[in-house]
């Protein structure tokens, strides 16, 4: 069978989509900007308790998933800790776990949970996990999606070479699929996806990027100050 999704490496250790043609995270350091757009973007890990639920447009290497659980274990938080990943091309095991082990400070994790993507799957449970990706394209599958998120990480490859990830109608998906209070978090300051976000009902502001970024996003469903600190969402259980 064809390579579903060819890859070019950068410096040997950075994939690259050919299919795209662009990059799966920062040249400069993945992992400081996954923690700089999304963990910090979405106010993590203070916002974390028991229960949380991470939703993510675009699984990749899978970097984000290793960040936001080993922000999850560093700052001591209990209980258990949901993802659910949405992707259209998932990689090979492979090309995975070549891209995690140029992350030292995850190496533990991406061990930990290597033998599962070896093994195919799109569900595992750990003491402290629960993760569950949804193959295919996000437009059909995010609809069908019955749970709601506490926090958005909007990582699909750049808005110009990657549309479908940055439709109106899919960021208003991600609305509607949001807690009271939740919030997301994208690298990307592009005016259309800014607006859009809005137009699906969040507030929406413009933060400092990382590194050449000057720029990124962040938006929020409602006040989530009027709410309880740590009410879980109503429909995540
Ligand atoms: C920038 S990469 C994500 C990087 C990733 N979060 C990581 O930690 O490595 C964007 C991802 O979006 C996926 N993608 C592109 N179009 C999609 C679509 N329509 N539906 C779902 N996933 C899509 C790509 O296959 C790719 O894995």
């Amino acid at each position: 069978m064809p390579d579903q999704n060819p890859l070019n490496w950068r410096d040997g250790c950075v994939p690259v989509s050919t299919r795209f043609d662009d990059p799966y995270y920062s040249l400069d350091n993945g992992l400081a900007e996954t923690r700089h757009v999304f963990l910090a973007g979405n106010a993590l890990p203070d916002r974390f308790r028991d229960g949380f639920h991470i939703a993510e447009l675009g699984f990749g290497t899978g970097l984000n998933l290793l960040a936001a659980l080993h922000l999850w274990r560093s700052s001591g938080q209990t209980g258990t800790l949901h993802f659910t990943t949405f992707e259209a091309f998932p990689l090979p095991a492979a090309d995975m776990i070549r891209a995690q082990s140029a992350f030292p400070e995850v190496v533990q994790i991406a061990a930990e949970l290597a033998p599962y993507w070896r093994d195919g799957s799109t569900d595992v449970s750990l003491a402290d996990l629960r993760f569950r990706l949804i193959p295919g394209d996000a437009r059909t599958s995010l609809p069908a999606w019955t749970q709601k998120a506490d926090a958005w990480f909007l990582d699909g490859f750049s808005p110009a070479k990657n549309p479908e990830l940055w439709e109106p109608d899919l960021l208003k998906q991600v609305a509607e699929h949001t807690c009271p209070g939740g919030t997301a978090a994208t690298y990307s300051a592009a005016g259309h996806v800014r607006r859009a976000l809005q137009a699906a009902g969040l507030e929406v502001t413009r933060i400092p990027g990382y590194g050449r970024k000057r720029h990124m996003t962040a938006a929020r469903k409602g006040a989530a100050d009027l709410l309880p600190h740590g009410k879980p969402c109503p429909d995540d259980q």
